[in-house]
């Protein structure tokens, strides 16, 4: 049977500085989501990216006096490179700068292109969220997320008629295409209100794709950026529709309005299937305010990766905050849960049976019976549960109560105590066997951990249809490093 197709995406960042830790988090959350799936065998397209044009990443070229695309070449790499270095899963880093996304953008803009009409954009703009505002969006004429004044633009443009899919957008709704609830009843508010048509062109910037029918203008850099989610997938040519409509783009909750009303509208002009989810995260913040250049609290992920494990970032990220809210960052909680769970729980239950084995079993667990005692607290249905709801956080403790387990399991058993071989061989035969079934569960959330554990166990990488007991042969054990050393 072919496999099931299943397009996840995060948000391309604006690359105007280098990244932090809330694009980290998102796409260390949307790893995750797109590892659990091809653990559970689906054909996952997942794409992260870089959103290069518009007058944030001109205007920041200029101030670093490079072009924009050198600008955005060089900026672009830390991106890449962040990816890297916390073994996010990506199978394409998309650059809007790119030939393939011109391409994209400009048959997109003709697939509208009878919902686009020429008049003058007056009004305010706020260049740090790249957005047209309106009066009544404001605090005293100042952008409610960058709490600067915004600008004021009149210039000749093109519009959307986006005010013509407003009874579509909220009849869509009650597919219940956002989550988490409330930030859907957030939108579903706002559309109460009548919608405004959308300027879909600028003219006083020139950094960006010109719109194919009047290549005096440039395409706004929204209406640029959300095509991503198309270009990623091949489109316009035909084999996009393997991945189209995405099931999930992943957000942050500052753009839910743009990958809500905006690209829905967009996309019903284009007569294209709208997405089957945007799932909105919280923000990271630090001592519960945004971070902030100017008070200095920016997280570096490359710094921190530097000082902790990156399996100890990509857990604590996932675990300590529930996925749709706001989360806290602290070093001391990072600290406490690599020390807490990751060093005392599951480092020390892999170092017991490895240890005992090596000891008692001359390195080799002979393959025997199961125990159901053990198996007994596993609950994957649970587990499944919580990455379908996308209750990351709830998906990991669950698994950790089971890692709770066996370390009681070999508490109550004590077998460094035990004489008898035999005894000893099903005790350790059980526990390693679970050790094995946590590997695979907890590979979307700590990949390089989850090697380390194979390796030591001597097995091969396994799949979700894996996780039964009594699935481990005879195994002849490799010591290696310790999995969590713990942090003083
Ligand atoms: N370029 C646009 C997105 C276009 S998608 C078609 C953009 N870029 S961004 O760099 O400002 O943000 C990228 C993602 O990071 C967004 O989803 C945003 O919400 C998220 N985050 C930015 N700061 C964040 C935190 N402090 N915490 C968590 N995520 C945050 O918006």
């Amino acid at each position: 049977m072919p496999k099931k197709a299943f397009f996840i995406s995060t948000a391309i960042d604006y690359p105007s500085a280098p990244p932090h830790l809330g694009h980290l988090y998102e796409k260390v959350c949307a790893d995750a989501i797109a590892r659990w799936k091809q653990l559970n065998n689906f054909n996952v397209h997942f794409s992260t990216g870089t959103d290069e044009h518009g007058q944030k990443i001109e205007r920041k070229a200029e101030e670093n006096n490079l072009t924009p695309k050198k600008f955005a070449d060089k900026m672009s790499k830390s991106f890449i490179k962040l990816c890297k270095t916390y073994s996010i899963s990506h199978n394409d880093f998309i650059r809007t700068t790119e030939p393939r996304h011109k391409t994209a953008v400009e048959h997109f803009m003709k697939k509208i292109r009878r919902d686009i009409y020429k008049g003058t954009y007056e009004g305010s703009y706020c260049t740090d969220c790249e957005t047209f505002y309106q009066e009544k969006d404001l605090d005293n004429g100042n952008c409610k997320i960058h709490k600067k004044p915004t600008e004021y633009l009149k210039e000749e443009a093109y519009f959307f008629r986006m005010s013509k899919y407003q009874n579509q957008l909220m009849e869509n709704l009650k597919n219940n295409p956002i989550l988490p609830e409330h930030k859907k009843n957030e939108i579903l508010e706002r559309l109460k209100e009548p919608l405004k048509d959308l300027c879909i062109s600028r003219t006083s910037i020139k950094w960006g794709i010109p719109l194919p029918f009047d290549k005096k203008h440039t395409v706004y850099i929204w209406g640029d950026a959300l095509t991503n989610y198309l270009t990623t997938i091949g489109y316009p040519k035909s084999s996009y529709k393997t991945f189209w409509p995405a099931d999930i783009h992943i957000i942050g909750k500052d753009i839910i309005w743009h990958h809500y009303v905006i690209w829905h509208s967009l996309l019903m002009s284009a007569r294209l299937k709208t997405p089957k989810l945007i799932f909105v995260h919280g923000f990271i913040n630090i001592e519960g305010e945004k971070m902030s250049k100017s008070r200095g609290t920016v997280i570096d992920p490359a710094k921190l990766a530097e000082k902790y494990p990156i399996d100890s970032i990509r857990y604590y990220l996932i675990r300590e905050t529930p996925f749709g809210d706001d989360g806290d960052f602290s070093e001391h909680a990072l600290t406490a849960r690599h020390n807490g769970e990751l060093a005392n729980e599951l480092g020390n239950l892999l170092n017991r049976i490895i240890i005992l084995t090596e000891k008692k079993l001359n390195s080799t667990i002979k393959k025997d019976k199961s125990d159901s005692e053990i198996f007994k607290s596993l609950n994957i249905k649970k587990i499944s549960g919580h990455m379908d709801s996308y209750e990351l956080h709830k998906a990991l403790e669950e698994i950790f109560k089971f890692v709770q387990e066996c370390n009681r399991y070999a508490n109550g058993k004590e077998p460094w105590k035990l004489e008898d071989k035999a005894q000893i061989n099903n005790t350790i035969y059980n526990l390693a066997d679970s050790m094995r079934i946590i590997s695979i569960l907890l590979s979307p959330f700590m990949p390089q951990a989850s090697e380390k554990i194979n390796s030591q166990l001597n097995v091969k990488a396994g799949k979700i249809k894996d996780c039964r007991h009594g699935l481990l042969k005879t195994t002849k054990i490799k010591k290696g490093e310790i999995l969590f050393p713990r942090i003083q």
